[in-house]
């Protein structure tokens, strides 16, 4: 039987279901921080990659063709340099801090896996305005709300920051090749453990270089301020990220970050804080969420600069992340009512139904009164309905309705005329 394209997913009722309620609770936390939706095309000029994304992306793993006008197309494997288009195009119009978010699908070659699917869908939040302390914590904030209203705690994940002028001050290179080479052992580190972490960095750098990356990844937060003073990174560096650790903790959400120097994200655009957040299960190495703070992408793509930070939350591994944490059932729950039908009453039963409906609740009926009342209890089950509603000729003579809370068990007899009321 043919099944969809490697790497690519159907989506069931049952699992459009999901992914709906999912993105739900994705839009609802944005929009409590005043992030508003936006939508762009599947498909973009390849140049628009090329040079400001990342080099893996553009040279392995984008889906590019030539069009019917001789135009190489590529399906995007990401959205943050269409949305700097997009903003830097209108950027006069626009009213600064711009607060945007989108939920969309993207195409990556990569080699499908756990967490790792050529079709994926992300939520991208960014917010172009100030490079503030305050602008930092914010978009931190928004991702450690989000996970949380999902359900998770702190233990369930951690959320990495570093800057990348840490990296570049600390351990860059003249030679572009091998930066870049440390940048992808340090990006693969957690994944293939310490000793293959030291097998591979020996091979690419010498003597000095690897000790330089081994004092790099023992920096902690409380050293920064010291590491700045006596020359070894930018002071602002350290003052800034000291003052977005700061404000997370004034919000309780401390305990939800950590400085972490081996976090080095491969996108050429990020140009200060960056960030990621790792399922702790051992079973989802994967990151969840990835982001950082570009604020040159835009002046690139029109006249003027504007600073940026935002990020791109996978929905693979974050449907991993809540079945594995047992949080699903956040996500799913059941909604709405189904309605069994009786031979004798069956006419009555739909025209409640339909009633039901014009009040605003969402009401499934049964269509074939020969089916045993067993069965249909347990297709209004499958169907994750939370109530059925019964009127057989006994509940008719009372006037009633029967309803059964699928969750409780507990059933109640309903007056026809309170019934939206009171499933509401
Ligand atoms: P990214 O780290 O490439 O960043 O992707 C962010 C998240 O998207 C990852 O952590 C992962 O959850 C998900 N993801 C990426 N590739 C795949 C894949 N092949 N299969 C399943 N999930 C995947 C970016 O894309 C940046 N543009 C994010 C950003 C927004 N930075 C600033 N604003």
């Amino acid at each position: 039987m043919a099944g969809p394209y490697v790497g690519t997913r159907d989506f069931y009722p049952e699992e459009m279901n999901f992914r709906n309620r999912m993105f739900g609770v994705l839009r609802r936390v944005c929009e409590s921080y005043g992030y508003v939706e936006y939508s762009a095309p599947l498909l973009e000029p390849i140049s628009l990659y090329e040079s400001k994304s990342s080099e893996e992306i553009v040279n392995d793993q984008v889906y590019r063709f030539i069009d019917r006008g001789e135009r190489e197309v590529a399906i995007r494997p990401e959205m943050t340099p269409t949305l700097a288009r997009m903003v830097s195009s209108r950027i006069m119009e626009l009213v600064r801090p711009v607060r945007w978010y989108s939920i969309a699908n993207f195409m990556r070659y990569e080699r499908p896996g756990k967490g790792r699917l050529r079709e994926f869908f992300q939520l991208n939040a960014d917010l172009m305005g100030p490079a503030t302390p305050a602008a930092d914590a914010e978009i931190l904030s928004l991702l450690v709300d989000i996970l949380t209203a999902f359900g998770a705690k702190s233990s369930d994940f951690k959320l990495r920051l570093s800057d990348r002028r840490l990296f570049d001050s600390y351990v860059k290179h003249s030679d572009k090749e091998v930066s870049r080479g440390i940048g992808r052992l340090l990006d693969k580190r957690e994944k293939i453990g310490d000793t293959a972490f030291a097998e591979e960095l020996a091979k690419i750098a010498d003597a000095d270089l690897v000790k330089r990356v081994n004092s790099f990844l023992t920096i902690k937060a409380s050293d920064l301020s010291e590491l700045g003073k006596n020359g070894a990174i930018d002071p602002a560096v350290g003052d800034h990220l000291n003052q977005v650790i700061e404000i997370l903790a004034a919000q309780g959400k401390a305990e939800f970050v950590e400085f972490d120097p081996g976090i080095v994200r491969g996108f050429d655009y990020y140009t200060g804080l960056i960030f990621e957040v790792q399922d702790t299960h051992p079973e989802n190495r994967r990151a969840i969420c990835g982001g950082g703070r570009y604020d040159r992408l835009l002046g690139q793509m029109g006249k003027q600069e504007v600073p940026a930070i935002g990020f791109g939350l996978g929905d693979v591994t974050l449907e991993q992340f809540l079945t594995t944490r047992g949080l699903l059932a956040t996500v799913v729950d059941k909604v709405g009512c189904f309605f069994i039908l009786f031979p004798e009453t069956r006419d009555t039963s739909l025209k409640i139904a339909s009633d039901l409906r014009r009040a605003g609740i969402l009401v499934e009926t049964s269509l074939d009164t020969s089916v045993k009342i067993g069965k249909q209890m347990e297709a209004a089950d499958k169907k994750n309905r939370k109530f059925v509603l019964m009127q057989g000729g006994d509940e008719l003579a009372r006037g009633v309705v029967r309803v059964k809370n699928l969750l409780t068990g507990e059933q109640v007899d309903v007056k026809p005329q309170d019934l939206a009321e009171k499933l509401r």
